[in-house]
């Protein structure tokens, strides 16, 4: 039996309504509130930044705010990002050729780090860095874009993860990331999982914290 945190991406939400939507994540039991940053060179989608977040992790109450950059060149605007706000501050793997040096950069800042893997990256490339880890984030779709469909070997992967951070005796949390549904987040903790991010199957269902406290539940 494993505590899920629920991680609601704002990427689905309505973005006319964003203080309804924020007052929705605040009354509900999600944890965490997921910010998907892209800049359409590491993704091919733009989302938001810096100003959204600044004015939404304000309003944000008592909720780790969890931002995931699909960024090149990171380490430029990390400070930026702590200054909006943002907790825990999440870097992909393969646009960081200086990923350990990145890692301390978030850690130094104050903040939570983590790492983002593609779904074709191997877990190897974590193996040195995985002490010095807050997070590990294991994307379940190709990133860019949400409603996309999970993918199943990923499962594979979550076990795989769990297996190396507990023979490391590391802390980091494994944080699974598209396609995430009522319907297969039971295997998704099965496997391993801490935190569920979930944007479609929140925002476009019609009551979003029913959804949230099942999600929340498919530890028990
Ligand atoms: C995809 C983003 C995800 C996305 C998930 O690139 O990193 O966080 O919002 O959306 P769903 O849950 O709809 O797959
Ligand atoms: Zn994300």
């Amino acid at each position: 039996k494993r505590n899920v945190i629920v991680a609601p991406s704002l990427l689905a939400a309505n973005f006319l309504q964003l203080d309804r939507e924020i007052e929705m994540i605040n009354n509900s039991e999600a944890g965490w509130l997921h910010l998907d940053v892209m800049d359409g060179r590491f993704v091919p989608n733009i989302s938001f930044g810096l100003p959204v977040i600044s004015q939404v992790s304000k309003i944000v109450k008592n909720k780790v705010c969890d931002v995931h950059l699909m960024i090149l060149e990171p380490e430029k605007y990390a400070e930026a990002f702590r200054d909006a706000g943002a907790h825990s501050l999440t870097v992909h793997a393969e646009a960081c050729p200086h990923l350990h040096r990145n890692i301390q950069q978030i850690k130094d800042l104050g903040m939570k780090a983590g790492v983002a893997l593609n779904p074709h990256t191997p877990l190897n490339v974590l193996e040195n860095v995985i002490n010095d880890l807050d997070l590990v984030l294991i994307m379940s779709v190709n990133p860019g874009f949400g409603g996309q469909k999970f993918i199943p070997h990923t499962l594979t992967k979550i076990r795989q993860l769990r297996k190396m951070i507990d023979d490391a005796g590391s802390s980091a949390l494994i944080e699974i990331d598209g396609g995430v549904t009522v319907a297969n987040a039971g295997e998704i903790v099965a496997a391993g999982t801490d935190v569920l991010v979930a944007g479609n199957t929140v925002f476009s269902a019609a009551d979003p914290k029913a959804v949230i406290s099942q999600l929340k539940k498919a530890g028990s």
